[in-house]
């Protein structure tokens, strides 16, 4: 294959050199495009714009393909747990026995929260969804963990990032008691990550607490499944705050609220929101299937389609499969379950959904799950954000190690010419 790419401007001829990716994608190097020409490329969303070179996160969007640090996600839900995933993902080598039992001992140190912090999440109104309680207080860490914000050394950055994926598991399970007017649950040092993640979420006042496997199991698969996921909106808007030399809280505080939005990671509580009307509508999936083609309304099939997967996404067809699972363990029979299964039958049939590629993706089946547990829907998208630390903080310190530029992009004007102020 080349190793040139070749422009035709204005009757002058440029070249620009590929780069390959170690699967085979190849990228046009532009950083020479203006200087030599004089324009810009334009390409809103960029939804061909390549922003960075990464050994994270490889998706094949075409084939359904998603692996971390080159191991695939089938295997890593099954057979890791999420500790381990979030140390493959930052550090990039599946930990051995001794590493990760020292990365969880270092986390569990940092699993504390500042009296005072937990007063200014008691301080919102208990109206207040978590996703802005939780935008907020992980921007109120850095106030609490000055240490945190240039993290010039490896050590800096190594304790900023136990420090975060020991206290985040502790503010979300605040914002859910919080929301749901539950008394605070302090960490349980005597527990391992996801047991003292379920206990600070679902114990119940004076009474004792032994989290049910089957939760246990269900939440590790589904923190895994949304760990990492390139150079999505909210990881791309994380890279960008970071680029800044902004530290990594404030980055993951604006990866956060990036993630709120109903297009995003906000669409797992949209969905459900979405699949208890049609249910309340009496079933009526045809209505909403013809809402999501008429271009006239608004209504969009919301956990269907995707930006780069043009086939099932991967996440989807494990949590399927697990959503079945979770419900029958639990012996919980969810009407909403056989809504969502429906509308998805009949949009794989439709020839508008079969012409777009539109599949069904990570946010389509895991509010089932979510909900089978107790979890109010609109923790769903905070549950998200928390299977996503580790992957925003892997993304973030790949940006810095790279010593990668200041995100800045262009524009083409289209504004009003130099005019005087006749005044
Ligand atoms: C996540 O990027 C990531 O990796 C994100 C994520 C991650 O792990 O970080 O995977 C998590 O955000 C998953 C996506 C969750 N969002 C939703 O489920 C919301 C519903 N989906 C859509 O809004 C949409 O599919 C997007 C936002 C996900 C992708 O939009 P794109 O790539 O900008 O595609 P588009 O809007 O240009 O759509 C192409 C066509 C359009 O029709 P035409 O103009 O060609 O006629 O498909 C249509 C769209 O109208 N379309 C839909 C649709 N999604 C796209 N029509 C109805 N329902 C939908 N859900």
């Amino acid at each position: 294959m080349a190793d040139k790419a070749f422009l035709e401007l204005e009757g002058k001829r440029y070249e620009f050199p590929l780069v390959k990716g170690s699967e085979g994608e190849v990228g046009i190097d532009i950083k020479t495009l203006r200087a030599q020409t004089g324009a810009v490329t334009l390409d809103p969303g960029y939804k061909n714009t390549g922003a960075c070179q990464s050994s994270i996160t490889f998706l094949n969007g075409e084939k359904g393909e998603l692996r971390y640090r080159g191991y695939s996600i089938d295997e890593l839900a099954e057979k890791a747990s999420f500790l381990e995933v979030a140390y493959l993902l930052i550090f990039g080598e599946f930990p051995t026995a001794a590493q990760i039992q020292q990365f969880e001992s270092d986390i569990q140190k940092e699993s504390k929260l500042d009296d005072k912090l937990v007063q200014i999440i008691d301080s919102f109104p208990s109206s207040a969804h978590p996703m802005g309680v939780l935008a907020s207080a992980t921007s109120a860490l850095i106030a609490f963990n000055p240490s945190s914000v240039n993290v010039s050394s490896e050590e800096d950055m190594y304790n900023a990032i136990v420090k975060i994926m020991g206290k985040f598991p502790i503010l979300v399970a605040y914002a859910q008691r919080k929301l749901t007017g539950q008394p605070y649950v302090g960490p349980d040092a005597s527990l391992d990550y996801m047991q003292n993640f379920c206990k600070m979420m679902f114990s119940k006042e004076g009474t004792d607490y032994n989290a049910n496997p089957i939760i246990l199991d269900a939440l590790n698969k589904l923190l895994i499944l949304h760990a990492d996921h390139e150079q999505n909106c909210s990881t791309s808007t994380v890279r960008i705050v970071g680029s800044s030399h902004a530290g990594l809280y404030a980055s993951i505080s604006a990866g956060i609220s990036a993630l709120w939005g109903p297009l995003h990671g906000g669409a797992n509580q949209a969905v459900l929101e979405m699949l208890e009307a049609i249910e309340k509508d009496g079933g009526d999936t045809k209505k909403y299937m013809a809402k999501a083609k008429d271009k006239s309304d608004a209504f969009r099939l919301m956990g269907f389609g995707h930006r780069v997967y043009k086939n099932f996404d991967p996440r989807a067809k494990i949590i399927k499969v697990a959503a079945d699972q979770v419900l029958a363990d639990l012996g919980v029979h969810d009407p909403i379950l056989d809504v969502a299964k429906g509308l998805e039958k009949e949009a794989l049939e439709d020839q508008y959904f079969v012409d777009r590629k539109l599949y069904p993706n990570v946010d389509f089946y895991s509010g089932i799950i979510y909900r089978a547990m107790g979890i109010p829907v609109e923790m769903f998208t905070v549950l998200f954000a928390l299977g996503r630390i580790p992957g925003w903080i892997a993304q973030w310190r790949e940006m810095r190690l790279n010593n990668e530029p200041i995100g800045r992009p262009r524009q083409i004007f289209t504004g009003e010419t130099l005019r005087p102020l006749n005044r």
